[in-house]
């Protein structure tokens, strides 16, 4: 979710009014992502890199992260969405934890939508705690570990691999979301800035997705001759 900032200055309002438009787009998105079937929506909130930011906007966003899961909890929970948050917590005050362990675990039996917001988060991060928590539990042996193995520990070990990832705000690159799991994703890319992020962008972005064949390291013809069968998944068992 990139161009809050830029969407703000563009009105000579501040920064934060970007950032409170920003929710505004979460919001369309969210009631989006349900119109289109799709079942895990997953939103770059805040980075490990964020608090490198002036101290009144990093307090400003984290304020907003408390207000939202405080007053739209009910609402995602109404909706059938479940709410996880994905990310280094130890670096949020004690409230903010126990409010997202709270939403949590109050939408945990939902299944219409898996929103997770990565907050605090690194896909550097999420690589590393998946295999500083993998080693402890399974003592290193000749064979080495699997993919499958570190991949139960990572944080979005619960959803399956990433289709589409959407970056907003004209910036083409990844910036340490998702390491692992976008391997296969689809990347798209817009100039448009994430407060004008609309029902139609997000359109035209399942649009493109739709026009890419997806070979995961087969052939185009391999993939046309299978058409119709069981598509192919990014990591195959042996
Ligand atoms: C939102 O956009 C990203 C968040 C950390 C919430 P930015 O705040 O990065 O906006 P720009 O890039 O300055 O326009
Ligand atoms: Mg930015």
């Amino acid at each position: 979710m990139d161009g809050n900032g830029r969407w703000a200055r563009k009105r000579l309002l501040p920064r934060v009014a970007g950032h409170r438009r920003g929710l505004e787009t979460v919001r369309s998105m969210i009631r989006s992502c349900i119109e289109a079937g799709v079942e895990f929506l997953t939103l770059f909130a805040f980075s490990s890199e964020n608090w490198r930011r002036p101290a009144e906007e990093v307090s400003f966003l984290l304020d907003l992260f408390i207000r939202a899961l405080e007053n739209e909890v009910v609402k995602l929970d109404d909706n059938g969405i479940r709410l996880r948050v994905l990310g280094d917590l130890g670096g949020f005050e004690p409230r903010l934890v126990s409010l997202i362990r709270a939403a949590e675990a109050r939408t945990e039996g939902n299944t219409r939508l898996t929103l997770s917001i990565a907050a605090n988060y690194g896909g550097r991060w999420d690589i590393l705690q998946a295999v500083n928590r993998m080693s402890a539990e399974h003592p290193p042996r000749p064979e080495g570990y699997s993919e499958e193995l570190l991949g139960g520990y990572l944080a979005l070990s619960f959803a399956p691999e990433p289709d589409l990832f959407i970056r907003t705000g004209g910036e083409q690159r990844v910036s340490n979301f998702c390491l692992w799991q976008l391997a296969y994703a689809e990347l798209y890319f817009t100039e448009i800035l994430w407060p004008d992020f609309d029902a139609q962008a997000f359109s035209l972005a399942l649009e493109s997705y739709a026009q890419r064949e997806r070979r995961f390291g087969r052939t185009s013809e391999q993939v046309t001759a299978q058409k119709g069968q069981t598509p192919p998944r990014a990591i195959e068992p042996e």
